[in-house]
């Protein structure tokens, strides 16, 4: 599987809102037709299921990239250690990568950069990152971890415009994760996207995803279909020409977001 320079597989499976059986059966189909990167968070309640998964297929644990992510609820110096600990043993596996989930509070900002490299010097992660950051809080978080954070996991797909957050993530050597890489099927409808799609012979999903890891992000589209599983894959067997990457980069809007939680009101702009 192609990596990032961080070693981060290029396709990954996302996991949310995947629960119970069919969690644990969409891992394991996932990995069995070739995936080596699967994404959970404590927020999505099925760190447990995504572990068995893990542990019931036929792949070596050391092939695959496990992605975990620190709640927003359990930042905090009274719930850090525990949760994280908790992660790792509802895994049943130390992670490869561990993210702040959401930007925390400005006053609590540089005290969770802190905990996050403490978790990695316990060993309850192999590598640590962030997730939803953007470029002025990247920037902040890796200086504060002295250059230790190696990934940011954003919204990334062809409507909304990434390009700061990109040119940020290089120069800090960080590599970026797509989350909802397909924008949960909007992305699919976007006309370079179409016609482009019609041009190669392949669906509009793999056009998206080329596009994304064409550009050294990775991507983590959420299926639990095995065929869409083994397309998703195909976005690493073939090239997208400059004129297709430019006309389906021209769809960005700095306003294309999908998910955008109160929270972060008055923040993305920072
Ligand atoms: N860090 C964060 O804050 C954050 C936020 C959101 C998501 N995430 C992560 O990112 C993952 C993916 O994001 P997402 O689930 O929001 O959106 P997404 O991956 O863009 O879209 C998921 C939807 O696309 C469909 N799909 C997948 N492959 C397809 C294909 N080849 N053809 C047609 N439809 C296809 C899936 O349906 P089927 O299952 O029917 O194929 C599902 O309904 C999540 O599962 C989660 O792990 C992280």
């Amino acid at each position: 599987m192609q990596t990032s320079p961080h070693g981060i597989p290029l396709i990954g499976l996302g996991t949310y809102p995947l629960m119970g059986d069919e969690a644990v059966a969409t891992v394991r189909m996932a990995l069995e037709v070739g995936y080596r990167h699967i994404d959970t968070a404590q927020m999505y309640g099925n760190e447990k299921f995504v572990g068995q998964g893990i542990a019931k297929s036929e792949v070596a644990r050391d092939e695959i990239f496990l992605v975990t992510k620190v709640d927003p609820g359990n930042v905090g110096a009274g719930r850090f250690e525990e949760t994280v600990q908790r992660s790792v043993d509802d895994l049943g596996t130390v992670p490869d990568l561990l993210l702040i989930h959401w930007p925390p509070a400005e006053s609590e900002f540089d005290a969770v950069v802190d905990r996050l490299v403490y978790a990695k010097a316990r060993g309850w992660a192999k590598a640590i990152g962030v997730s939803n950051h953007t470029p002025s809080m990247m920037k902040r978080a890796q200086e504060r971890a002295e250059g230790a954070l190696i990934c940011n996991q954003v919204e990334f797909h062809p409507l909304l415009d990434q390009k700061k957050t990109l040119a940020t993530a290089k120069a800090l050597n960080m590599t970026l994760t797509a989350y909802s890489p397909i924008a949960r099927g909007a992305a699919l409808k976007a006309q370079a996207v179409q016609e482009i799609a019609v041009r190669h012979g392949r669906p509009a999903s793999e056009i998206v995803l080329r596009w994304i890891v064409q550009q050294g992000v990775a991507a983590i589209p959420k299926t639990a279909k095995r065929e869409n599983a083994v397309s998703n894959l195909n976005a690493l067997t073939f090239e997208l020409t400059a004129d297709d990457m430019k006309a389906i980069s021209a769809h960005g809007s700095t306003k294309g977001r999908t998910i955008n939680p109160s929270w972060m009101s008055g923040r993305w702009e920072s």
